[in-house]
């Protein structure tokens, strides 16, 4: 019995240094500890050895099992602190590798000044009233002294969707709303898309314009002046002056074109400012007392200043832009540039 048991440890140190892994070790295991393993059998075979015997040769059984199951947990030991090292290996990171950069997004340059022109007129105390893109016919010109075969029409070839709706030429048109609705004192702004037959490298089917109208007791062409050079600062530089010269609007009376200081050669004459030193910016007036009357505005008590941006003619200004069309390619290397 001693011969078979010193076989059975002799074959299993063997077959567990011999095992490549935790399946081969289990399998080694079962072999011999299992329920019809070798040793297992060898102990079912204790009942014909002699009762005298017995204490003996239970202990020889028991220091096998002992030296084999402490080689068999040896050997497992080894094998998961093998494994554990390869998926260290496997899933190591190197902190000091250059990260993936994270794209930042930033808002479209028209977004941007809209904003900005926004918070410059939100600061002096103006409301944003926003109207539609659709309007009739009414709004964008009858109301705003421009009725059926005035001349001035021509001066917007209009998109019209029938002979009552078009796609609003102007902001101009949310005045008239804002009048019919509200009554003075008025201090609103309203930024939004309008839309021309009109298509070069600085027109654009479509483009935003800003509109702006007070209308309060004693407002004059002098108060227009004093908030657009206030305005001027604020969006190019403190060093921008205006200059207001006699225009023709149906709707405002006296009307005007706003130049600002050229802010880039300050009057000494560059390419931007086509050398006279000065930059057109707006179109501007004392609202015509038609147009005041019409929305049963009292013209005695109350009068009033309109002016309208172009939203992309700032942009371009600001940005150094010379194609309004590269406003709206969406061309991520112009887009990214721009981001005040
Ligand atoms: N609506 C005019 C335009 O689009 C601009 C303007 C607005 C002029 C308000 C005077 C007053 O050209």
């Amino acid at each position: 019995m001693k011969e078979q048991l010193e076989a059975i440890r002799a074959k299993a140190i063997a077959a567990i240094e011999a095992t490549d892994g935790m399946d081969k070790l289990n399998d080694v295991r079962m072999s011999i500890l299992g329920k019809t393993g070798e040793l297992t059998a060898v102990l079912k075979g204790m009942k014909d050895v002699a009762p005298e015997d017995r204490p003996k040769v239970g202990q020889l059984v028991n220091e096998t099992r002992e030296t084999i199951e402490k080689l068999l947990e040896e050997k497992k030991v080894q094998f998961e602190a093998e494994a554990l090292r390869r998926r260290y290996e496997s899933e190591k990171i190197d902190v000091t590798m250059p990260s993936e950069k994270a794209v930042r997004g930033n808002l479209h340059p028209i977004t941007q000044v809209r904003n900005q022109l926004t918070d410059i007129f939100g600061s002096m105390g103006f409301e944003v009233y926003e109207g539609t893109e659709i309007e009739t016919d009414y709004y964008n010109f009858t109301a705003l002294n421009t009725p059926q075969d005035h001349p001035a029409r021509d001066m917007q070839d209009t998109f019209y969707l029938s002979p009552e709706f078009l796609l609003r030429t102007q902001t101009s048109a949310g005045q008239i709303h804002v009048m019919e609705k509200q009554k003075p004192p008025i201090k609103i702004i309203s930024p939004g898309k309008v839309f021309r037959s009109d298509d070069d490298a600085t027109h654009s089917p479509m483009f935003s314009q800003m509109e702006g109208l007070v209308v309060d007791k004693g407002i004059t062409l002098c108060d227009l002046k004093g908030m657009l050079d206030e305005f001027v600062k604020k969006i190019f530089g403190k060093e921008t002056t205006t200059r207001l010269r006699p225009s023709y609007f149906p709707f405002t009376e006296p009307s005007v074109e706003v130049d600002v200081s050229c802010f880039q050669c300050h009057g000494k004459g560059c390419k931007l400012c086509k050398g006279t030193g000065w930059i057109e910016v707006l179109g501007a007036g004392v609202v015509n007392k038609k147009v005041l009357e019409g929305c049963g505005i009292d013209t005695n008590e109350y009068s009033g200043f309109a002016f309208g941006i172009g939203i992309e003619r700032i942009a371009m200004l600001k940005y150094g832009i010379n194609n309004i069309k590269l406003l709206f390619e969406s061309d991520m290397r112009v887009l990214k540039q721009i981001d005040d």
